[in-house]
């Protein structure tokens, strides 16, 4: 079931208990808890939107004004889908969304999909060919990869995640496009910073408030590419 399929069902069943047993009724599984508590799983829910991700890309749009009319953007680590839920909105009838992730996703109308392994090379292939050579305005990667538990893999395996986003960059951005990534504090950040700043006229770090505090996640968004140099 899928994350606020699930998210919903309960609390239309902790709406059903009650007054009173709240406390004793909600999940026991902590994350659970802390999940259908969230101020922003919440509001996602109540707006439509597929993932509580979404408050994250739509307050960095806000502030830094990344999506416009026409502009061709993808998007990598694309699902369940929120993110290309607010930018098809953005970009309007005359913009382009193309998406990939590993996992499938349900359609979004006007947002082209390939699902497949971002670290493989047949995918890559498949995005290049659906772009043609038109050069992309903006390139988003949310992606994350399933966490084991092993501090020192999970964050190698993060960082090959950026440094891939920053290779398509460097092969498809137009001059002067933008770069936002996810990216985990940690091993590697600093050199993956230096090199964004080696091709980009600005890089700046931002933490959405949807971000959890306690997570290491922060978002580097790059603005005015210059080429890979
Ligand atoms: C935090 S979720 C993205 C949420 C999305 N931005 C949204 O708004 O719905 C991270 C995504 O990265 C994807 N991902 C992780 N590793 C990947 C890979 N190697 N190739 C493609 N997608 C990957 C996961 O499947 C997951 O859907």
């Amino acid at each position: 079931m899928k994350l606020l399929s699930l998210t919903n069902a309960i609390l239309s069943m902790s709406r059903k208990k009650k007054p009173g047993k709240q406390a004793a009724s909600s999940p026991s599984n902590p994350w659970l808890r802390e999940h259908v508590q969230d101020e922003f799983v919440r509001r996602a829910q109540k707006e439509g939107y597929r993932a509580r991700a979404i408050y994250k890309l739509q307050e960095i749009d806000e502030r830094d004004h990344l999506l416009k009319p026409g502009m061709v953007v993808v998007d990598l680590g694309a699902a369940p889908g929120s993110w290309c839920e607010y930018a098809v909105t953005r970009v309007g009838d005359r913009g382009r969304v193309i998406a990939l992730d590993i996992l499938p996703m349900e359609p979004i109308e006007g947002v082209e999909f390939i699902q497949g392994d971002f670290t493989e090379q047949e995918p890559l292939d498949r995005l290049l060919e659906i772009l043609g050579g038109k050069p992309v305005d903006l390139v988003l990667s949310d992606m994350a990869p399933n966490i084991s538990g092993i501090a020192v893999s999970d964050q190698a395996r993060a960082m090959h995640l950026v440094e891939l986003a920053l290779d398509l960059a460097d092969q498809i951005l137009r001059p002067g496009g933008t770069l936002l990534v996810k990216i985990f504090q940690g091993r590697g950040f600093p050199e993956f910073q230096k090199a964004m700043q080696q091709r980009f006229k600005s890089v700046r770090t931002r933490k959405p408030k949807a971000s959890r505090a306690r997570s290491r996640e922060i978002y580097l968004l790059a603005q005015g590419f210059m080429g890979a140099g």
